[in-house]
């Protein structure tokens, strides 16, 4: 499939916005400084691979936040576990039943938790993080994706 470019000129802190990639939905989300602040608190050991040891992104994302910029997050937006399209839950959900969870994303298919940046919970029944696509950008507000 060939490449797709997204402007999240108007994508706003918070918010999410889905190209399609290859047939798959390609979630961008503009992360607030809070949002940020979240994701780099967590103890490592609340996650299976908080590193993304494992090789489902490309090489020169790196870091906790998974990401060439730290305010925006491009993720495949499809469960490892069997595929299903994990909810966005940005904000922390005591109703998630888990208090360690400050938000993220939730797969209602078999109640995988996944992080900001897409790093899954530990004990989960996704087995990887979120996939990262190969992704640049052409402008400051122009991605391609592809
Ligand atoms: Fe997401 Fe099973 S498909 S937890």
């Amino acid at each position: 499939g060939a490449p797709v470019q997204a402007d999240i000129s108007k994508l706003r802190p918070g918010q999410r916005m889905t190209v399609e990639w290859r047939g798959r939905p390609i979630w961008i989300i503009r992360r607030t400084s809070e949002m940020i602040a979240r994701t780099q608190a967590l103890p490592a050991d609340y996650l299976a691979d908080p590193d993304s040891r494992q090789p489902q992104q490309p090489a020169y994302v790196q870091g906790e936040l998974r990401s060439l910029r730290p305010e925006v997050g491009v993720l495949v937006g499809l469960c490892t576990h069997f595929g299903c399209s994990p909810l966005y839950r940005p904000e922390p959900d005591a109703q998630a039943g888990d208090d360690h969870w400050p938000g993220g994303f939730f797969c209602p298919c078999h109640s995988s938790r996944f992080d900001l940046a897409g790093r899954v919970y530990a004990s989960m029944p996704a087995p990887i993080n979120l996939e990262v696509p190969p992704y640049h950008y052409l402008s400051e507000h122009i991605i391609v994706v592809g």
